[in-house]
């Protein structure tokens, strides 16, 4: 196979896990908003999601999507040299969001095999004890914050409209203040149970 097509591969592999995983993100941060409307809303329409990424198939295929994500997208860093604005968020909002995934999941599926529920509480805790709040708020506000940043930075280069990559970045700069703001109910701090408490004194210490 040629330099040429092997970055072709590593394209089309970054665009389609791309597309999957926007699909779960897209339900996935709706789920965070319903923070805002109090612990058991979230539970609930997390309960109803659940239903279909938690089914076998579909959830080997989000984390495949996911793993498939993170190495294409630093394999195509080295490709060639990012000059413009738009191409160098596209690459730093990346980086980040590989941090994050690989993180953010594997603290999931770490806490899983714990045996704890990775319901609100999982993500709450981090955001509500002190001292681990000091990481998790700028760790979940940017992540979310990337997210946007990511497509928008894309939208840009593609269509090169301002106003709609605009748009995109500031829904989801919003969207990140507002599950910061329903997870930690309006920052008055919410109480946390014992055992996800433990998990995050445990895991971060504190
Ligand atoms: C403030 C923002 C976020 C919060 C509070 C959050 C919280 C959670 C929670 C609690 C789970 C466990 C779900 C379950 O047990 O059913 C989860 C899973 C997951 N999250 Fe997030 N998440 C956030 C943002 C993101 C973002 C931005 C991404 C992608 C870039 C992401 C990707 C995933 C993935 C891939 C899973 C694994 C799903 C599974 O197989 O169970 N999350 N998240």
């Amino acid at each position: 196979m040629t330099k040429r097509t092997t970055a072709l591969y590593t394209k089309a592999g970054h665009y389609w896990s791309g597309i999957t995983l926007a699909v779960f993100i897209g339900f996935h941060l709706f789920n965070q908003l319903a923070s805002l409307m109090g612990a058991n809303a979230h539970i609930t329409v997390m309960q109803a999601f659940r239903t279909v990424y938690r089914h076998p198939v579909a959830e080997t295929i989000l984390l495949a999507a996911v793993a498939f994500q993170v190495i294409t997208g630093l394999l195509l860093i080295f490709t060639r040299k990012r000059s413009s604005l738009a191409e160098k968020i596209q690459v730093y909002s990346g980086l980040y969001l590989s941090f994050f995934l690989l993180f953010h999941v594997g603290a999931v599926l770490y806490g899983r095999s714990r045996g704890l529920d990775t319901n609100f509480y999982f993500a709450a805790a981090g955001l509500n004890i002190y001292p681990a709040t000091f990481f998790f708020i700028p760790y979940y506000l940017l992540a979310v914050s990337a997210i946007s940043l990511h497509v928008a930075a894309i939208h840009y280069i593609k269509t090169g409209s301002r106003r709609w990559s605009g748009a995109i970045a500031v829904t989801g700069l919003l969207a990140a203040v507002l599950i910061i703001t329903g997870f930690t109910n309006g920052f008055r701090w919410r109480h946390m149970p014992a055992a996800n408490e433990q998990f995050i004194r445990q895991s971060v210490g504190g």
